[in-house]
């Protein structure tokens, strides 16, 4: 199974990022302005723990002394030596084509969704008696991230 609930989504508010150990894999998942973002926690150039670093946006120039600052929280700054990576794309601001970090697609599912995610236990067989059932309804929303696909960037 690849995918994993990470948590409940209020948990993770606008602005605010955690790292998640998913299968083995350290992965930080970042809300920015109420959408969800995802990166493998480790850098491309020498493994550091790029969501130790500080999340910047993009600053473009188009002309000498002028710059626009656009997508504030989209770009991740490595702590070790301040590469930057694209949150939406994995992709390097300096490297484009050669220099990308893993990056995840986050679903919001709601409880009912989640609970169908969970697996049959192996080798159980339904038996001869019923106990009485409840209708039971989980109205939160979660982050679910699925490290077997990897979105197009
Ligand atoms: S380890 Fe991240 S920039 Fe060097």
């Amino acid at each position: 199974m690849t995918k994993h609930v990470l948590c409940a989504a209020r948990e993770l508010a606008v602005g605010e990022h955690r790292v998640f150990d998913v299968d083995g894999r350290s992965i930080g998942v970042y809300n920015v302005g109420g959408e969800f973002l995802a990166i493998r926690n480790r850098c491309p150039h020498q493994g550091g723990p790029l969501c130790e670093g500080v999340q910047v946006g993009a600053l473009i120039s188009e002309e000498p002394g002028t710059y626009i600052y656009d997508r504030p929280g989209e770009v991740v700054r490595c702590p070790w030596h301040a590469w930057e990576f694209d949150l939406r794309t994995g992709t390097s601001w300096f490297d484009p084509e050669h220099q990308r970090v893993k990056f995840y697609e986050v679903q919001v599912l709601t409880g009912e969704d989640v609970a169908g995610l969970m697996p049959p236990r192996p080798g159980m067989l339904p038996g001869p008696y019923r106990a009485e059932i409840v209708p039971v309804s989980v109205e939160d929303a979660y982050l679910v991230i699925d490290v077997g696909h990897i979105p197009k960037g």
